[in-house]
C-alpha cells in the first residue's frame, strides 16, 4: 500500500513538472546586439530589432551600447561571448579596433552580422546597411547640381575610423571630381557628434570667409554646422546637406521643413531586416552575406509629403505599439491565467492523487481492520483452543496421577507379590531339598546293587543325574534370596584364578567333545592372578559363564576363554560362537528370571547370581553381542591378597569329579542336560524289533529327554532320533517314518516350525505329529496345532500317555490305509489335501500306463517327483499298500470292470490291464476277487 501512495505522489510530481515547464517560456534562441552609439537612429534602429523580434516566440535580444567606445563595445561583445549567445549583431565604433573581438567570436562558431558599419576583415557571417560609397556619390551630385557646377564646399566627416566615414568621404570625392568647378575648401572630422561638428564648423568659418554648401556625413553634425553658422550670422549665406534624413523633432527632416537643412540622404536604419536574416541564419535557412539598403535625397520638394507618410507611419507605429502593448499585456494575462489554469490543474489532480491515496490507504486500513479482526478472532478461537487443550491436560494430568498412584499401587502390589513369591519359591525349595535328598540317596543305593544292570541301570543313571540338576537349581535359587536378603557371605581367601579355571575347564571336556565344540583357554602364563575371592562363589561364576556358552554353542561352533590383566584389573572373558543377543536383551540379561527370547528356557536366575556375585567381589560384568557369537566379560579389581599359600580352588569340586567318575555313562552332572546333543544320525533302538514295525522319529536337543523316549518306544518301535527340528526333517524325508515326536522348544528350529515345515513337504505331509513341550499354555498349543500337529503332549509326561497317542496314531492311519486299500478313502476329510492330491495323481498315472506290462516302481516313482523308496513309504503309509500292490490291485479291478462290460476275452483283458500273462493274471484275479475271470464270465452269463 506505502508503495502505491509513492507511486501516485511520483506521478503527480512529474505531472506538475511537466505543467511548469509549459507555463514557462524559455525562448530558444539569445541574440547580442553591440551598438557603437546611443543616438535617435540607433534607438530606431533598436526599436525595429525590437518590435521584429516579437515576431518570433523563441527569441530574446539582448542591446548593448558603448556610447562611441571602442574599449567599452570589445567588453560588452565578450560578455556575449560568455553567456554564451547563439548570435551577434555588431555595429562596430571604429573598424580596427573592434575587428579582434568580432573575428574571436566568429571564430568560436558564433554567427556574426555586421549593420550600418564594417571591420577590417571578412570574418563575419553577414553585412546589413547601405552602400556608403553611392550616397556620397549621390551627395556630390546633389551639391554639383545645387552650385550648377561652381562654388565651395566644406565636408566634416564622422568618426574617422568608422567605416560610414570613409565610405561616404571616398563616394563624395569621387562625385565631386565630376564637378570641377566647385572647391572642397577641407574637410575637417565631426566624429558623428552635434558639438564637434559645430565647433569644427567654427573653426572652418573662421578659416573661409566664403562657403557655399556644407556636407555634414550625418543630420546631427549638420545641425550642429548650422547652428555654428547661424552664430556667426553666416547661416543664410550657404547650404547644409547631412545624411540620415530621421523624422522626428530637431531630426534631418524637421530641419529641411524649417529650411535649416536644404537637403539630407535617407539612410535607413533596417532593424527588422537585421532580425530576419538573424533568424534565418539561426534557422538554417539561406541568407543574403550582404543585404545593402536603398537610400534617397530628402530636400523641401517631397519632405512635406515624407513628413506626413513619416506622421502617418509614426502612428501607425504608435498603434503598433499600443496594439503591442495590448497584445503583451494580453500575453501576460495568458500567460498569468495559463499559470493559473496549469497551477488549478495541478493543484486539482494534486487533490484527486490525495483522494485516491486517501481512498486507498482507507481501503487498505479497512482490509487490515478485516484481517486484524480475523486475526483476533483465531487467536479467539486459539486461545480457546489452549484453554481446551489445558483442560484436558489437566484431565490427562489428573489421569496420569490417578493411573501413576495405581500403578505405584500395582507396583507396591506387584513387588509385594514379587516377594511372596520369592519367599514362597524359597520356601518350597527349601522344602524340595528334603525329599530330592531322599530321591537322591535311594538312588546312590540301588547304583550300588550291581543287580541293576542295562537299561535299568541308565534309568537309574539318568534319575540321579536330573536330581542333582534340581538340587543346582534349588541351592541357586536359595543363594539368590540370601544375596536379596543380603545374608549371603563373603568368605574371602587367597584365590588363584588361573589355577582355578584350569582345573575347572576340565568337567566341561565331555560335553565339549559331545558337540565337537574348540575350546581355547588363553592367559599369560607369566602373569599373577592372585587375589582375595570367595571360592564357591568364583566356581558359580565360573560354571555359570561356561554353562551358558555350552548350552548356547552349536554343534562344530567354538568357545573361547580369556583371563588378562588389563590396568588394575583382572578381566575374564567368555565368547561363545553362533549366538546372538539383542541390545535390548543384553542390557537387562542379569535381571533375575530374565529370558532372552527365542532361546531355550532356563531358570533366568544363573546370570542374575553371576552378577550377584561378581559386584560381591567389588566387579563389574558386561554382555555384548554381534553375529560373531556372545561375550560375557567379568572384571574383577586386583586387592590385596596376603602372601598365604595360594591354593587352587578344587576342593568344591572333589566331589564333583568323583561323580563324573563314577557316572561315566551319564553325561556331565556340572553342565546342565540341555547342552548334550548327539549326533543326527539314525539311531535304533538296541532292542529286538519286528523288521516290519513301524517307525517312530524323536526330535528334541535335550539328550536325556531323547534317550527317555527313545527308551519308552524301543519295545514297540524301530526309533529314529535327532537333535534339532533341521535334522529331523531330513531324517524324515530319508525314511518317511510312520510318527515323529518333537519337543517345541529347541535351539535354531522349534518344534512348531519343523511340523509346519513336514507338513508343507509331499514325502511327510501325511505322517503325524505329536508335540512335546513344557509350557501348558493354550495360545501355546493353538500355535502347534497352527502349524499342523496331529496332537499336543504337556510336560511332564506320562509314558503310556505317550506311548497311548503314538499307538492311536498310528491305528487311525491304518484305519484310513485299509479306507483308501478300499478305494474311498480319499474323499474323506482327515487327509490333507496334498495327500489327496497325491493318491489322485498315483492313480491317474497308474491307469494311463498299466497297459505297459513293463511299468515299474522305478518309473511311478520318477514320475511323480520322488525316489523308489520315498514312493514306497509314502503310498505304504497312506493306503497300507505297496506300490506294486497298488499297482496290481488298480489293474484287477480294471480287470473287473472291463469283464463286467466290455466284450473282451480274458486274455484281451489281461493284456489291455498289463499282465504279460493270462495264467498269472487268472491266479492274480482269483486272489483278489475269490473266483477266477471265467467264472466271473459264467456267473454273468
Ligand atoms: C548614427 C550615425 C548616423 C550616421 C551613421 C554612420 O550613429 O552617426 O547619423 O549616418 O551613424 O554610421
Amino acid at each position: 500500500m506505502k508503495q502505491a501512495h509513492s507511486w501516485i505522489l511520483f506521478f503527480l510530481c512529474l505531472l506538475c513538472a511537466g505543467l511548469a515547464s509549459c507555463i514557462r517560456n524559455t525562448p530558444r534562441y539569445h541574440i547580442g546586439i553591440s551598438q557603437c552609439s546611443d543616438d535617435e537612429w540607433r534607438r530606431q534602429m533598436n526599436s525595429e530589432i525590437i518590435r521584429e523580434a516579437r515576431f518570433y516566440d523563441d527569441v530574446q535580444v539582448e542591446i548593448r551600447t558603448a556610447k562611441d567606445d571602442n574599449v567599452q563595445q570589445e567588453a560588452d561583445i565578450r560578455h556575449f561571448i560568455n553567456e554564451g549567445v547563439d548570435l551577434l549583431v555588431v555595429a562596430p565604433n571604429e573598424a580596427q579596433s573592434i575587428t579582434p573581438i568580432v573575428e574571436e567570436a566568429y571564430n568560436k562558431g558564433i554567427p556574426v552580422i555586421l549593420v550600418d558599419r564594417k571591420i577590417s576583415s571578412d570574418r563575419y557571417t553577414a553585412y546589413i546597411g547601405a552602400d556608403n560609397h553611392a550616397i556620397g556619390r549621390e551627395v556630390a551630385a546633389y551639391i554639383g547640381n545645387l552650385l550648377q557646377g561652381n562654388g565651395s564646399v566644406v565636408e566634416i566627416t564622422g568618426l574617422a575610423g568608422s567605416t560610414p566615414a570613409i565610405e561616404r568621404h571616398e563616394g563624395f570625392l569621387k562625385g565631386m571630381a565630376a564637378y570641377p568647378g566647385i572647391r572642397l575648401l577641407a574637410t575637417s572630422e565631426g566624429a558623428w557628434l552635434r558639438r564637434q561638428a559645430s565647433e569644427k564648423m567654427e573653426a572652418l568659418l573662421d578659416s573661409f570667409p566664403h562657403i557655399d554648401v556644407v556636407f555634414a556625413q550625418n543630420d546631427r553634425m549638420a545641425s550642429g554646422a548650422y547652428e555654428a553658422a547661424l552664430r556667426k550670422q553666416r547661416a543664410r549665406q550657404m547650404s547644409f546637406v547631412g545624411i540620415d534624413a530621421l523624422s522626428g523633432e530637431h531630426y534631418g527632416l524637421e530641419d529641411i521643413l524649417a529650411g535649416r537643412l536644404t537637403a539630407s540622404f535617407i539612410y535607413p536604419t533596417g532593424g527588422d531586416r537585421v532580425v530576419q536574416i538573424a533568424m534565418d541564419i539561426l534557422q538554417g535557412k539561406t541568407f543574403p552575406r550582404e543585404t545593402i539598403l536603398g537610400t534617397s535625397v530628402v530636400d523641401s520638394t517631397n519632405a512635406p509629403v515624407m513628413k506626413m507618410q513619416t506622421a502617418h507611419i509614426s502612428t501607425l507605429d504608435g498603434k503598433i505599439e499600443l496594439l503591442n502593448g495590448e497584445i503583451n499585456r494580453s500575453l501576460v494575462r495568458y500567460a498569468t491565467q495559463q499559470t493559473i489554469l496549469y497551477g488549478s490543474l495541478a493543484a486539482l489532480l494534486l487533490l484527486v492523487g490525495m483522494l485516491v491515496a486517501v481512498y486507498l490507504s482507507l481501503r487498505a486500513k479497512n482490509r487490515m481492520n478485516r484481517e486484524l479482526s480475523l486475526q483476533k478472532e483465531q487467536l479467539i478461537e486459539q486461545k480457546e483452543l489452549l484453554i481446551e487443550q489445558k483442560d484436558l491436560l489437566i484431565e490427562q494430568k489428573s489421569q496420569l496421577e490417578t493411573q501413576k498412584s495405581q500403578l505405584e499401587q500395582l507396583s507396591h502390589e506387584l513387588e509385594e507379590a514379587t516377594h511372596a513369591k520369592l519367599v514362597f519359591f524359597t520356601n518350597i525349595s527349601h522344602d524340595f531339598r528334603t525329599p530330592l535328598t531322599l530321591i537322591a540317596d535311594p538312588i546312590e543305593q540301588l547304583l550300588a546293587n550291581p543287580v541293576f544292570d542295562g537299561q535299568p541301570r541308565q534309568l537309574l543313571l539318568l534319575m540321579k543325574k536330573n536330581v542333582h540338576i534340581l538340587l543346582r537349581l534349588v541351592n541357586q535359587i536359595l543363594d539368590f534370596r540370601k544375596v536379596e536378603n543380603g545374608r549371603m557371605e563373603l568368605r574371602l581367601e587367597p584365590f588363584d584364578l588361573l589355577d582355578s579355571f584350569r582345573n575347572w575347564n576340565d568337567s566341561f571336556c565331555m560335553a565339549l567333545l559331545k558337540k565337537h565344540i574348540t575350546f581355547s583357554f588363553e592367559a599369560p602364563s607369566d602373569m599373577d592372578f592372585r587375589m582375595q575371592a570367595d571360592a564357591e562363589k568364583m566356581e558359580c561364576i565360573y560354571f555359570n559363564l561356561f554353562s551358558n556358552a555350552l548350552k548356547y554353542t552349536p554343534e562344530n561352533g567354538k568357545i573361547t576363554i580369556c583371563l588378562a590383566v588389563v590396568a588394575e584389573n583382572y578381566v575374564l572373558s567368555v565368547f561363545n560362537s553362533g549366538s546372538y543377543i539383542s541390545s535390548a536383551d543384553v542390557e537387562a540379561i542379569f535381571q533375575r528370571f530374565y529370558q532372552v527370547s527365542g532361546h531355550q528356557a532356563g531358570t533366568g536366575i544363573g546370570l542374575a547370581l553371576v552378577h550377584a556375585f561378581v559386584e560381591m567381589h567389588g566387579g563389574s560384568i558386561t554382555a555384548g553381542s554381534d553375529e560373531k557369537g556372545t561375550t560375557f566379560t567379568v572384571v574383577f579389581p586386583k586387592c590385596e591378597t596376603s602372601s598365604v599359600s595360594f591354593v587352587a580352588a578344587v576342593r568344591p569340586f572333589e566331589k564333583s569329579m568323583k561323580l563324573q567318575d563314577e557316572e561315566q555313562e551319564a553325561s556331565s552332572m556340572l553342565v546342565d542336560a540341555e547342552v548334550t546333543a548327539d549326533e543326527e544320525e539314525v539311531t535304533t533302538s538296541e532292542t529286538e524289533v519286528a523288521v516290519d514295525c513301524p517307525t517312530v522319529l524323536v526330535i528334541d536337543d535335550n539328550a536325556d529327554i531323547r534317550n527317555y523316549v527313545k527308551s519308552l518306544l524301543a519295545g514297540e518301535y524301530r526309533v529314529l532320533d535327532a537333535a534339532d527340528g533341521s535334522a529331523g526333517i531330513r531324517l524324515a524325508m530319508k525314511n518317511v517314518p510312520d510318527v515323529i515326536v518333537s519337543d517345541v522348544m529347541m535351539p535354531g528350529m522349534d518344534g512348531v516350525e519343523c511340523c509346519r515345515r513336514l507338513k508343507g513337504e509331499l514325502q511327510t505331509c501325511h505322517i503325524p505329529v505329536i508335540l512335546l513341550t513344557a509350557c501348558s499354555l493354550d495360545e501355546q498349543r493353538i500355535q502347534g496345532y497352527d502349524g499342523g500337529a496331529d496332537s499336543y503332549i504337556s510336560k511332564p509326561f506320562s509314558s503310556q500317555l505317550l506311548l497311548s497317542r503314538v499307538r492311536n496314531l498310528i491305528t487311525n492311519r491304518r484305519q484310513l490305509k485299509q479306507f483308501f486299500g478300499d478305494n474311498q478313502g480319499i474323499e474323506k476329510e482327515v487327509i490333507s489335501d496334498m495327500d489327496k492330491d497325491f493318491v489322485y495323481r498315483f492313480r491317474t498315472l497308474v491307469e494311463e500306463k498299466m497297459k505297459d506290462a513293463e511299468l515299474n516302481v522305478e518309473d511311478l516313482g520318477r514320475d511323480m517327483g520322488m525316489s523308489r523308496v520315498q514312493l514306497y513309504r509314502k503310498l505304504k503309509s497312506l493306503t497300507n499298500y505297496s506300490p506294486n500292490e497298488l499297482l496290481r490291485q488298480i489293474r484287477l479291478k480294471k480287470a473287473a470292470s472291463l469283464l463286467a462290460s466290455a466284450d473282451m476275452t480274458v486274455a484281451e483283458i489281461a493284456y489291455e490291464v498289463g499282465f504279460s500273462s493270462p495264467s498269472y493274471f487268472t491266479k492274480c484275479y482269483k486272489e483278489q476277487f475269490g473266483e477266477s475271470p471265467t467264472e466271473f464270465l459264467k456267473r454273468r452269463g
